[in-house]
């Protein structure tokens, strides 16, 4: 599988290339960014440590070249100022991407590519790619609450003294303000949470709260994230690679899951070779439910206010 990383000189970007690299999955990664020089410095150094880590082809390029890529991973954007929510960023982010898009229509692509948005605010980037792309909307995938939900469970273990891969809790909705926590089936090692005395309603809230300020708290202290957004992008990617049918919280055009419709958000979604197989309806607690039409909501405002 080759993977285009367009952004592929930024900070996510490179991590996302290097996760990438490490998980020796994907044959082919080809960098891409609109600092050629930076792209090339970044395929050299992943490329030096090939011979310790896969059998992959490593190289940077430009559009043409990328025509054949398998999947466009999409990290090209600017960085939220840390008092900036993310949808304050759609004017700076908009025009970009639409640039992005133009690009990789005008060199072309194959009709079963991928179009993997991490770029923020990646839910309505993520619409827009559905609306100017001639792809299935099954292969038009945003990261979504996959982060938040990577460091939803890292936070939870790391108060409870659990280890951190048994820790399954899920982060629906948008990725920004209106994302919510699932603790209705937050779980470790299957175990519910809700068994534990110390998973109380406060425990609960501070642990959610950290986790939807955590974007603005990693930008603060070293300018943006970089690891756990690689390896949630990575976990992805691989899901279409192996066809694992992973049921993950990615961004994708929902059609009636939950009575939201026709907006880009996260809920439970089969991830396969073909994209997002489909949307799960798992049981939500009804507040749980309600949260997630309100981030539908709040989405569509933002969505109707874009110039597209
Ligand atoms: C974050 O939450 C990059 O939006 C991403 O850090």
């Amino acid at each position: 599988m080759k993977v285009t990383v367009i952004g592929g000189g930024g900070r996510v970007g490179s991590c996302a290339a290097f996760a990438l690299q490490a998980g020796a999955i994907v044959s082919e990664i080809q960098i891409l960014d609109a600092n050629a020089e930076m792209a090339e410095g970044e395929a050299l150094d992943l490329l030096h440590g090939s011979s310790f880590t896969a059998d992959q082809r490593i190289y940077a390029g430009d559009y043409e070249r990328a025509a054949d890529s398998d999947v466009f991973l999409i990290t090209a954007g600017l960085r939220r100022k840390p008092d900036e929510s993310r949808l304050d960023l759609i004017n700076r982010n908009v025009a970009l991407f639409l640039q992005i898009l133009e690009s990789i229509k005008s060199a072309g692509y194959a009709k079963t590519a991928k179009v993997f948005v991490v770029s923020n605010p990646v839910d309505i980037l993520t619409q827009l790619a559905v609306e100017k792309l001639d792809l299935p909307w099954q292969q038009v995938i945003g990261l979504g609450t996959m982060l938040d939900t990577a460091r939803f469970c890292s936070l939870i273990a790391e108060a409870l003294e659990l280890a951190p891969t048994q820790v399954r809790a899920l982060i629906l909705g948008e990725h920004g303000d209106s994302m919510l926590p699932v603790w209705s089936s937050a779980t470790v090692n299957g175990f519910p949470l809700s068994g534990l005395d110390s998973c109380s309603p406060s425990f609960q809230n501070n642990i959610f709260q950290r986790t939807r300020g955590s974007g603005a708290e990693v930008i603060k202290r070293k300018g943006g994230a970089g690891w756990a957004v690689g390896v949630a992008i990575r976990d992805v990617i691989h899901a279409i690679a192996l066809d694992q049918k992973q049921l993950l919280p990615v961004s994708s055009l929902v059609q009636g899951a939950y009575g939201v419709r026709d907006i880009c958000l996260s809920v439970p979604s089969v991830v396969g070779r073909t994209g997002v197989e489909k949307h799960v309806e798992l049981k939500l607690w009804p507040k749980e439910h309600t949260a997630l039409q309100n981030s539908g909501r709040a989405l569509k405002e933002t969505l109707d206010k874009v110039q597209r």
